[in-house]
C-alpha cells in the first residue's frame, strides 16, 4: 500500500555495506521511471547506477552529509551505501534545462525510485551536496549532462522516524538521540493544509 511505502520511506544514510542491491533490480527502478510524467514528455533526466565497490569508494568522499549533524561526518566504513544512482539533465534534450519543471522531473523520478527501493525492504538519501568535479572525473560524465542528484541507496542500518512538530515550533532539524534513532520533525497538518487556516473559512469544503 502507498501509505505504508511512504511510511517506509525515510532518509536513511547508514547502511549494510556488505548488502548489494543488484544491477538488475535498479535497472527494473529506472526502467519504472521511464514511464512517470515528464514536462513537455522531454524525458530528459538521465540514470547512472553504480554498485561497482571501486568506483563506490572513489565517490563516497564527493557527498556531503547530514549538514544539521554537526558531530557525524557520514557512514563510517562498513555503513556506507552500497548502491548509487546519479541523475542527471540532458541539455541536448532539454530546451530549457533550468526551468522550474525540469526540478518537478527529477522530484518525481527521484521519489519514484524511492518508492520502489522502499517495496524492497531497502531505503537511501537524496544528495544534492556533492562536489562536482569529483563525480565528473570519477565517472567520465559527459559535458551535456548536468547531475543534479546523486541517490545513495542500501539496506538500511538506523532508525528513523518522523515527529510531529507542536504548533508554533520553528525547528524543523533533525536530531539524533544517545543510542543513534534518528528524528525527523514535520509540520502539524493545519500548517501546511491552508484549509486548515481561518484566512480561507470562506472557501467551504463541502463535497
Ligand atoms: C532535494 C533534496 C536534497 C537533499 N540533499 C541532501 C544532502 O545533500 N545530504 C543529505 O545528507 N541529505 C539530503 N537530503 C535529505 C533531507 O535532509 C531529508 O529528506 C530531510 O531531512 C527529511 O527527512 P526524511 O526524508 O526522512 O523525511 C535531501 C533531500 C532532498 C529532497
Amino acid at each position: 500500500m502507498l501509505k505504508q511505502l511512504v511510511y517506509k520511506n525515510k532518509t536513511y544514510r547508514r547502511f549494510y555495506e556488505d548488502h548489494n542491491i543488484h544491477y538488475q533490480l535498479m535497472e527494473e527502478w529506472i526502467s519504472l521511471v521511464r514511464l512517470v510524467p515528464t514536462a513537455r514528455n522531454q524525458q530528459a533526466l538521465k540514470y547512472l547506477i553504480i554498485n561497482d565497490p571501486q568506483i563506490r569508494e572513489q565517490i563516497f568522499p564527493a557527498l556531503k552529509w547530514a549538514g544539521y549533524l554537526k558531530n557525524w561526518d557520514g557512514p563510517t566504513q562498513g555503513e556506507r551505501p552500497p548502491a548509487y544512482i546519479v541523475i542527471g539533465i540532458d541539455k541536448n534534450i532539454s530546451d530549457n534545462y533550468v526551468a522550474h519543471w525540469t526540478y518537478v522531473d527529477l522530484g518525481i523520478a527521484i521519489q519514484t525510485i524511492l518508492l520502489a527501493a522502499a517495496e524492497n525492504g531497502l531505503g537511501g538519501c537524496v544528495i544534492v551536496a556533492f562536489n562536482r568535479q569529483t563525480i565528473y572525473n570519477v565517472l567520465k560524465i559527459p559535458e551535456h549532462i548536468d547531475v543534479k542528484a546523486v541517490l545513495a541507496l542500501g539496506k538500511p542500518k538506523e532508525n528513523v522516524t518522523w515527529v510531529n512538530m507542536k504548533p508554533g515550533d520553528k525547528d524543523i532539524r533533525y536530531y539524533r538521540d544517545e543510542q543513534g534513532n534518528h528524528y525527523v520533525p514535520k509540520r502539524p497538518l493545519n500548517e501546511i493544509l491552508m484549509n486548515k487556516w481561518p484566512e480561507f473559512k470562506f472557501i467551504n469544503n463541502i463535497i
